[in-house]
């Protein structure tokens, strides 16, 4: 029997993804012995737990799993809370989209005017649940995955400081992508942004940065999935590798086009697709076989719509498995490196102490610190600056209730190009929103 006593909490415990998470838990590795899933679904709530106990059935030492709908039974004893919600559910990822693109805008998730509206919606739930983490289980570490990441661990942050932080998977995974094609599994990369916004600005090996070794071939650029994302001749004119979400602002106006183009977005697309694997796992007698097959279509999407070749993340290094190394850094004081959105605390001179920022840390039993040594491209630093502005607009708005601040925060965002638009774009969110009510 494995030793593992540590309790976490998945908030979100409904979600799509979730079995990821529970399938990394199943490494021996893992500190965790038991998973607490909370949902304000009972019904996805009920049909992942249907999933994981099945994933479960493969593993002597599984942490065992409870299901609950009351969020202060759920944080009760919590060691680690994982937050990956979605509030308004995907059928909001669409009306983020949709409304954009009336517009002419972009509404991606996470970026442009999509991103605003859903941090306008989420900070709140965000703000709510960690006042309630703080009360109840003032000890654990919160892992935010809940996008807009930075921003909504920016919010965490005002109450549980450092002891929540943010993750992503895609900064790891283009540094294990550009270490792979430079052929130097052991080297590190120099990082440094705002969640989903960030480069990728330097490799060191044996004491030398061997990044233009990677800038001066277009071979082994365009070997990887953001080298063919952004062609070789973008990345050496840009000096760094971009996150992959860069591709929103450096081919902005083509990917309005496309995306108006195209007959659904990827939130359509997932909303009829999870549609479909929902109502199958409640009635199938093998739902983890359901759910595999619905988790293998999605990953063949990628393909489909981007034209890069499959997602690695069937390969490990996935978000999940980024949790997992942070659990395990903490809960067994193993000190190690990993790219987290943390409090600046003076690591980016451009941006000030408390602004959450995503950089390499250390971590280890007494959290994640920021290493020295970050930089942003000197191109970017105005981007991020804006997007900054943009974030704290939101989080001035959620606090104040004000529409005129949540209009500012739209406008400042640095892929919209008008107040007049930005006034339009928040009368159509919150035609369409609730949870923007709040907002007079
Ligand atoms: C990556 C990003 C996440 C994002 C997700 C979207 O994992 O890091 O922040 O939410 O992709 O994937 P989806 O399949 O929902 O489009
Ligand atoms: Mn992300």
């Amino acid at each position: 029997m494995r030793m593992s006593t540590k309790r976490l909490v998945i908030l979100g415990g409904g979600g799509f993804r979730v079995p990821l998470v529970y399938g990394a838990l199943l490494s021996p590795s893992s500190p965790i012995g038991s998973v607490v899933l909370h949902d304000v679904d009972p019904g996805r709530l009920a049909a992942i737990a249907r999933v994981l106990r099945a994933q479960a059935l493969s593993s002597p030492a599984a942490p065992s799993i409870e299901t609950t709908t009351d969020l202060t039974e759920a944080l009760t004893g919590a060691d680690f809370v994982f937050s990956a919600i979605r509030v308004h559910g995907l059928e909001g990822r669409v009306i983020d989209e949709r409304v954009a693109l009336a517009e002419g805008m972009l509404g991606q998730e996470t970026v442009g005017a999509g991103g605003i509206s859903y941090g306008l919606r989420t900070v709140p739930v965000a703000d709510a649940i960690a006042r309630r983490i703080k009360l109840v289980a003032p000890d654990a570490w919160v892992i935010n995955f809940t996008n807009p990441a930075g921003l909504v661990t920016e919010a965490m942050a005002a109450h549980l400081g450092d002891r929540v932080i943010g993750i992503c998977d895609s900064p790891s995974a283009l540094g294990r992508r550009v270490v792979r094609a430079l052929g130097l599994p052991d080297a590190r990369v120099s990082y440094a942004g705002l969640n989903h916004l960030g480069w990728l600005t330097g490799v060191q090996h044996e004491g030398a940065d061997v990044l233009p070794r990677l800038l001066n071939s277009s071979s082994l650029l365009e070997s990887f999935e953001e080298g063919r994302l952004f062609g070789a001749a973008k990345i050496r004119e840009l000096g760094a590798v971009p996150n992959e979400y860069l591709h929103y602002y450096y081919d902005h106006a083509a990917l309005v086009k496309a995306e108006l183009a195209a007959p659904e977005t990827r939130g359509e697309y997932l909303l009829r697709q999870q549609r479909e694997c929902y109502a199958m796992l409640s009635s199938q007698s093998s739902p983890l076989e359901a759910w595999n097959a619905a988790r293998r279509q999605r990953d063949a999407t990628y393909m489909a719509m981007e034209g890069l070749g499959e997602r690695d993340d069937a390969e490990g290094g996935g978000y999940e498995d980024v949790a997992l190394a942070l659990m395990l850094a903490i809960a067994r004081d193993a000190p190690t490196s990993l790219i987290l959105n943390v409090r600046n605390q003076g690591t980016l001179p451009l941006l000030d102490d408390d602004a959450v920022v995503e950089v390499p840390c250390a971590v280890d039993g007494s959290g994640a610190r920021p290493l020295p040594g970050a930089s942003i491209p000197a191109h970017g630093a105005e981007l991020v600056k804006r997007l900054k502005a943009a974030e704290r607009a939101v989080l001035s708005a959620a606090s104040s209730g004000s529409r005129s601040v949540a209009v500012r925060a739209l406008a400042s965002h640095p892929l919209i190009d008008s107040v007049p638009v930005a006034r339009r774009l928040m009368t159509g969110y919150q035609a369409n929103f609730p949870e923007l009510s709040y907002l007079r």
